[in-house]
């Protein structure tokens, strides 16, 4: 997007404005624990599905102008703190990497746009007291957007990586790995894609957003902790996950479904119990949680075969992965033993055909329905990697570099 790189003519009163988008991504394979906190580097490699941008997506428009005095952040409407070290850390790498890129390429390039301040707008298209992990989308989308401003092209997941750990996985679509790297200086530890979004089109996604009373422990602190204390935190790094990486790389080129569930399934499971070894220990998961996996499990056994699997992050919503031919009655088994308030709005995002669940099946999972558990589902499937939003209007910021009123 040339138009947006700032370019010496830009060096009026005139804003530079661009504005991307970039997409959540959830782990198959979780990273928990870190060997360098400033740097973000993992104990573990790990692997993640980035859901579609039509249901979860966060949007960011970068401006700078040379009449900017400071650096300035909104999130959601909200003024932030833009000297918060992790954000820094992304602002100071792209300039860093402006600045070698126009001294590599042409140093008669005017390198002045790059000494102006920012001002940065940050919105999610769901609701942030869903609690959906929101820092993947929203580094992802803060360093891919500075990129485009500064004209900074390449490898960007080490970037991100340095916002967010998740982040890094966030910069590509479909399906992404996180190698952990050795090095010292983290250069190694990055993201690429395995398989692009197109190559499994019939796997799908349902998030079960779960009620919860309270904002559990961050993951950034949860996982210093467990690294402090945890044993199984180790014994998972060097023994378990190396393993899993090659296997769930494996399920996923050969679309092999239940090879791709069950590794999935085990690896929240051994997540969890990692916060479980962490002392004091951690509770991600909460009632609604365990029985979502005791219905997913029944559910399997009655079919006899491995049609969904259900994985956590650090918070008790379920996300399930399933295959198209499942969608609509695994929804439907949802909403009978989760009976949600009827308001018309508890299934988001793709639509799902209605069907019915026979007696059999209600039997066979034998569990009493538990009302508003659950809040809602969003339905979804695996999506591209960050975009550039081409529409001028669609800017989060006026021209004058502030957040619009209508947003
Ligand atoms: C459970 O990326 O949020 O979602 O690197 O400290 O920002 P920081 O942590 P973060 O941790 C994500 C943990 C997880 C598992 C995963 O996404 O792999």
């Amino acid at each position: 997007m040339i138009s947006s790189v700032i370019m010496p003519e830009d060096s009026s009163h005139k804003s530079t404005m661009v504005t991307c988008t970039a997409p959540v991504n959830i782990a198959v394979i979780k990273y928990w624990g870190k060997r360098d906190e400033d740097l973000i580097l993992p104990v573990n490699s790990s692997l993640s599905v980035t859901l579609h941008q039509d249901q979860l997506k966060t949007t960011t428009t970068v401006a700078c102008c040379r009449d900017f005095v400071e650096d300035r952040l909104w999130l959601n409407g909200k003024e932030e703190d833009i000297n918060q070290p992790r954000l820094q850390s992304c602002l100071r790498e792209i300039r860093r990497l402006a600045r070698k890129r126009r001294s590599d390429k042409d140093s008669a390039v005017d390198v002045s746009g790059l000494s102006y301040k920012v001002h940065i707008c940050s919105n999610n298209n769901f609701p942030t007291a869903a609690g959906l992990a929101s820092s993947a989308a929203g580094y992802a989308c803060l360093v891919y957007t500075l990129a485009r401003l500064f004209g900074v092209e390449g490898e960007l997941s080490c970037v991100a990586r340095q916002g967010s750990g998740s982040a890094c996985r966030s910069m590509y679509g479909g399906f992404v790995q996180w190698k952990m790297g050795e090095r010292e200086d983290g250069k190694d530890s990055l993201a690429d894609q395995v398989e692009p979004e197109t190559h499994w089109p019939e796997l799908r996604v349902l998030v079960l957003v779960v009620s919860a009373e309270r904002k559990p422990v961050g993951s950034t602190s949860g996982m210093q902790t467990s690294v402090e204390t945890s044993s199984l935190l180790k014994y998972r790094a060097d023994s378990v996950v190396p393993g899993r990486m090659d296997e769930m790389t494996s399920a996923i080129r050969r679309k092999d479904f239940a090879a791709f569930a069950e590794l999935t399934m085990k690896d929240s499971n051994q997540f969890h119990a990692t916060c479980l070894d962490t002392y004091p220990p951690i509770f991600y998961l909460n009632d609604v949680s365990r029985r979502v996996i005791n219905l997913v499990h029944r559910y399997n056994r009655h079919y006899g075969e491995t049609r969904v699997a259900y994985t956590f992050d650090a918070g008790p919503n379920a996300v399930i992965y399933t295959l198209q031919d499942h969608v609509s009655e695994f929804v439907q088994v949802v909403c009978h033993f989760f009976p949600m308030e009827s308001n018309g709005q508890f299934l988001k995002g793709l639509p799902v055909a209605s069907t019915t669940v026979s007696e059999e099946l209600k039997n066979a999972i034998g569990m009493e329905p538990l009302s508003n558990g659950i809040s809602y589902i969003i339905s979804t499937k695996a999506g591209p990697g960050p975009r550039d939003e081409e529409d001028p209007s669609l800017h989060l910021l006026d021209s004058d570099g502030l957040p619009k009123k209508t947003v």
